[in-house]
This record gives structure tokens, C-alpha cells and sequence, in this order.
């Protein structure tokens, strides 16, 4: 280990870490988990993911991109960087997730000396060895569903010292050979909390989760497991954008066929759902749907019914919306927004989140407040 990697990893958990995350930052070396090469996105040229590779770059630049505060993407659409020969088109499959945000879910997590924990998604291990430091090999349980990312990561962990239980599999099923855990951290989003983290987690531990949708605005949530064996608690502060679960993720969305459908004036202008909270109220009300935007139009798409809203500007002032199929889209996304407008407008922090075996919760204020149900 170079003199300036021991340097910039201080340097980055001075900037970053608190108590003993500080100190795990402090010894663990990103740098072995990030492999030969990562991908950076490249606006200009399109969007595409450019190749960084350490061979091509002087050592201290190198170094200093692996010490930033950023997510480094290691795969693209399946292609690892290591394994690509220039940049490429698609969406991250994979990444080494900002040190402060890794640090932040942990801390969430309150895990305490003595816990078990599981990870799901181990990525690239820097987080899985995070906790490793911390906690000793024999807390940790980590769980990736890609075989290539699994390996790597397998490799990195061990290389640095480090031995976890690993598993490579689908983390929505957990990992019954551990069982039970105290905390359960995911570092991927998930649209509905997996039965199986319910049942894996002993009460009184915790599930920690980033959470997504098919309109794709997150909330991140922090839930208890409770005797009767439900899983309830508030949603929290922070706003951490997370890659979501690969069985998660929103089907292709069908074309935008414009024009058709039942017209009426509509109540909400639908340019709040540029406000985040906003949109996660509208995902709430509409969780099949999926959201595009064009000039001066807005359309919902609902893959499961072939239900669509189309909502545009009138001359005369207001919007109109156009409503086809099954699911009236606009109507639920108009009253729900009114209800969530009615309570103040109040951040995802002010909603929780109440999981039992028959349904998945969503409650805005307490329990007994207005609510949403999550697609089980
Ligand atoms: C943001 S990355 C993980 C970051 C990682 N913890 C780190 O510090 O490098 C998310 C990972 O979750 C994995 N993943 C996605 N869906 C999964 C699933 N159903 N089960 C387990 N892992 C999953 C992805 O393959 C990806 O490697």
C-alpha cells in the first residue's frame, strides 16, 4: 500500500466517518475493491459510460478517484469495467456506492457489538469489509445475485484480509443458513420489503433498506420486526438514491400512444411531480404506473392493466387530463396528492411503513393516518 493511498483514505475518513466507522474507513482499502478499471459517464458524449482504467492513469490520479466521495459504477448492463475494451450504452448493474452514503446506512442501522448482520448486495465488498473491520468476519453475511460481481468481490475480500460469509444468490430470499440476523442492511432498493427479510430477522432487529418504485422516486426505510412478526417503523430524512433490486426493476414501458381515453379537467398541475416527495405520493397511488414526459405533456403508463393518463396545459389555463383503461391513473394520483397536500406537504420522512405476511403499508403521519398499499 502506497504512502499516498494510506494518506487519502485519512484524509477521507476524517471528511466522512464518525466513532468507529472513522476508523474502519481508515483501514480499509477501497482501492482493492475497485479492480484494474471503473466506468464514468460521459455527458458529452451522449451519456455513455467512459472507461477509467488504472493502467492509463498516473498513480495519484488513480488513487485520488478511488478516495473521492463518489460512486464508482464497476458494471454496466452485465459488462464488467475490467472486462471492457471501451466506453458503453446502458444503465449501472454494480457499483462501489459513495463512502458517506455507505456510512450513513450503516450508522442508520445502529448495528451494536455482538449483531449478526446481512448484506444484500455485496457489489464490489468495500461495504461488506467496512463491517468486517468493525465488526469481526463472523457478524457479516453478504449476499450478490450477479456470479461475476460475487466473485470479484469474493477475491477483493479476501485479498484484503477479510472473511465473511458470502453467498451468491438472490438477496429478496435472504439467507436462511445464517438465520436469524440482527440487522438486515441493503445496499440496493427494493419496491416491496421480501417476506423473507421479515421472517430471517429476530425481533426486535432491524430491516434498513432503500426503497424505489416504478416511477422510481426512493424513500429510505428503517423498520423494527415486531412480535406478532410485522415489521413497522417511520421512514427517514434522508434522501439516498440506491440502484434497485434486479428482480425490482420496472418492466420495459410500453409506447406512448397519444389522444386517446375519457377527458376532463384536471385538478393537480402535473408539474409537481417534479418535486420528489410529490412523485413519490403520485407512485404511491399509481405503483403499476410508469412516468414519461414530454413537451408540455405528461403521461402514466400502467403496465399491468394497459392503463394510460395523458395531462396537458389548456390555452385557456388549467390542464386536461385523457384517462383510458381499468385504473383511472390521474384520479388516484390527484386525491392522493391532495391528501399528502392537506397534511402539510410533508417529506418522506413523515410517512412510515407497516409490513405484515398479508400487506405492505405505506401510512402518512401514524398508523392510523391515510395509507397506501405496496404491490405484494
Ligand atoms: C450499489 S451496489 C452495492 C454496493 C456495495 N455494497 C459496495 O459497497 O460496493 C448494489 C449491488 O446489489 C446487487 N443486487 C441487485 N439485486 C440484487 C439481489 N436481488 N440480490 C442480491 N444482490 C443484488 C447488484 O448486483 C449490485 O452489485
Amino acid at each position: 500500500m502506497t504512502d499516498m493511498a494510506a494518506m487519502l483514505r485519512l484524509e477521507l475518513a476524517g471528511k466522512i466517518g464518525s466513532g468507529g466507522w472513522r476508523e474502519a474507513l481508515d483501514m480499509v482499502p477501497r482501492e482493492r475493491f475497485l479492480g484494474d478499471a471503473i466506468f464514468q459517464l460521459d455527458e458529452a458524449r451522449g451519456g455513455l459510460w467512459a472507461l477509467a482504467r488504472r493502467a492509463d492513469l498516473p498513480q495519484h490520479e488513480w488513487l485520488a478517484l478511488v478516495y473521492a466521495d463518489v460512486t464508482l459504477v464497476t458494471q454496466v448492463d452485465g459488462v464488467m469495467a475490467g472486462d471492457a475494451t471501451g466506453a458503453v450504452a446502458g444503465s449501472p448493474t454494480s457499483s462501489s456506492t459513495r463512502p458517506s452514503l455507505v456510512v450513513r446506512m450503516l450508522e442508520a442501522a445502529e448495528i451494536q457489538e455482538g449483531d449478526k448482520v446481512l448484506e444484500i448486495g455485496t457489489g464490489t465488498g468495500y461495504s461488506t469489509a467496512l463491517m468486517c473491520q468493525r465488526f469481526g468476519n463472523k457478524a457479516v453475511c453478504s449476499i450478490e445475485y450477479d456470479p461475476v460481481v460475487a466473485n470479484r468481490a469474493r477475491d477483493a475480500i479476501t485479498s484484503a484480509g477479510y472473511s465473511p460469509t458470502l453467498v451468491e444468490g438472490d438477496g429478496l430470499l435472504g439467507y436462511a443458513g445464517k438465520a436469524p440476523y440482527d440487522r438486515l442492511i441493503s445496499t440496493c432498493a427494493v419496491r416491496t420489503i421480501p417476506q423473507a427479510w421479515q421472517e430471517q430477522i429476530r425481533v426486535g432487529g432491524t430491516i434498513t433498506t432503500p426503497m424505489s418504485g416504478w416511477m422510481c422516486e426512493t424513500a429510505f426505510a428503517h423498520l423494527t420486526v415486531t412480535e406478532d412478526g410485522s415489521a413497522t417503523g417511520r421512514l427517514l430524512a434522508d434522501d439516498l438514491y440506491f440502484m434497485t433490486a434486479r428482480a425490482h426493476l420496472p418492466p420495459p414501458r410500453p409506447s406512448l400512444v397519444k389522444g386517446i381515453g375519457d377527458a376532463r379537467n384536471a385538478e393537480v398541475d402535473p408539474a409537481i411531480l417534479e418535486h420528489g416527495t410529490a412523485l413519490w405520493v403520485a407512485q404511491l397511488a399509481a405503483p403499476h404506473a410508469q412516468i414519461a414526459w414530454g413537451e408540455n405533456v405528461t403521461f402514466l403508463v400502467d403496465t399491468s392493466t394497459g392503463s394510460r393518463a395523458e395531462i396537458r396545459p389548456d390555452t385557456a389555463g388549467g390542464w386536461t387530463v385523457l384517462q383510458h383503461g381499468p385504473a383511472r391513473l390521474w384520479d388516484a394520483v390527484e386525491e392522493a396528492i391532495e391528501t399528502w397536500q392537506g397534511a402539510g406537504s410533508p417529506h418522506q420522512s413523515g410517512f412510515g411503513l407497516t409490513v405484515t405476511r398479508e400487506s405492505q403499508r405505506v401510512w402518512l403521519g401514524d398508523p392510523d393516518g391515510p395509507s397506501w398499499y405496496l404491490p405484494v
